[in-house]
């Protein structure tokens, strides 16, 4: 779970994920998530430097140190798996509401024998290809696109052959893991995504978090 992001676009004025909603940190909400999945057995938070004793983590069975991008704080995680790992699910703490089932579709599917699989929704804008000018030079077919989301499932050896991969071709920033899947040339399997499982990234996120978060407890 990646929870190292500094939250600029949110603009708290900390990291994001200790950002509260109900009360409650991001980061807080989302390991309660993850702990909660059936196939969820061993959490590892990547934290931002001086936050790793911060008592929001105390579900995780470790927590280690961010780096710069996102990429580099996956990384850090993956190296702090425990030695019989076999599958890994890579979880953006941003994402705080994705539900347990969520994660146990996930890896389902990757129990089932796929190397990559990550979560979607169809889009509801329409998206356009602008060049530098400002002018649109295509309109891709809505209905082929997806908008992804994480937990992203991997085999464990998949994903460190991937990330292995990336830092020998100089990628350091990589948008998410499917995409160094991708990379490496082997298939990746979108499944259903889940509405909840948006990313807190802006203000108007977090309204949208606590009203989610009210409506289950009502
Ligand atoms: N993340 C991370 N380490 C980084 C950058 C991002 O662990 N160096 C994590 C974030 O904590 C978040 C997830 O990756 O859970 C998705 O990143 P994003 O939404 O971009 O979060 P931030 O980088 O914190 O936000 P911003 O880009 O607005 O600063
Ligand atoms: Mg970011």
């Amino acid at each position: 779970m990646v929870a190292a992001g500094r939250g600029e676009r949110l603009g708290e004025g900390r990291p994001k994920a200790f950002v509260d909603i109900g009360g409650r940190p991001l980061v807080w909400h989302a390991l309660r998530a993850a702990s909660a999945a059936a196939r969820v057995t061993h959490v590892v938070v990547v934290a931002p430097d001086g936050m790793e004793d911060d008592p929001a983590l105390a579900g995780a069975a470790a927590v280690v140190p961010g780096g710069s991008t996102r990429q580099h704080s996956v990384a850090n995680g993956l190296a702090a798996l425990p030695a019989d790992t076999e599958a890994v699910l890579v979880h953006d703490a941003a994402r705080c509401l994705a539900p347990p089932e969520l994660f146990d579709a996930v890896a389902a599917d990757v129990l089932a024998g796929h190397d990559a699989v990550i979560p979607g929704l169809p889009v509801v804008d329409t998206l356009k290809v602008v060049d530098a000018a400002g002018m649109v030079t295509a309109t891709p077919d809505r209905a082929a696109l997806r908008a992804v989301q994480t937990p992203q499932g991997f085999g464990r050896g998949v994903l460190e052959r991937a990330h292995a991969a990336a830092v020998e071709r100089g990628d350091v920033d990589a948008p998410d893991d499917g995409v160094l899947v991708e990379r490496l040339g082997l298939a990746v399997h979108v499944v259903a995504g889940h509405a909840d499982a948006f990313k807190v990234t802006r203000p108007q996120d977090l309204l949208l978090a606590s009203a989610v978060l009210a409506r289950r407890a009502a």
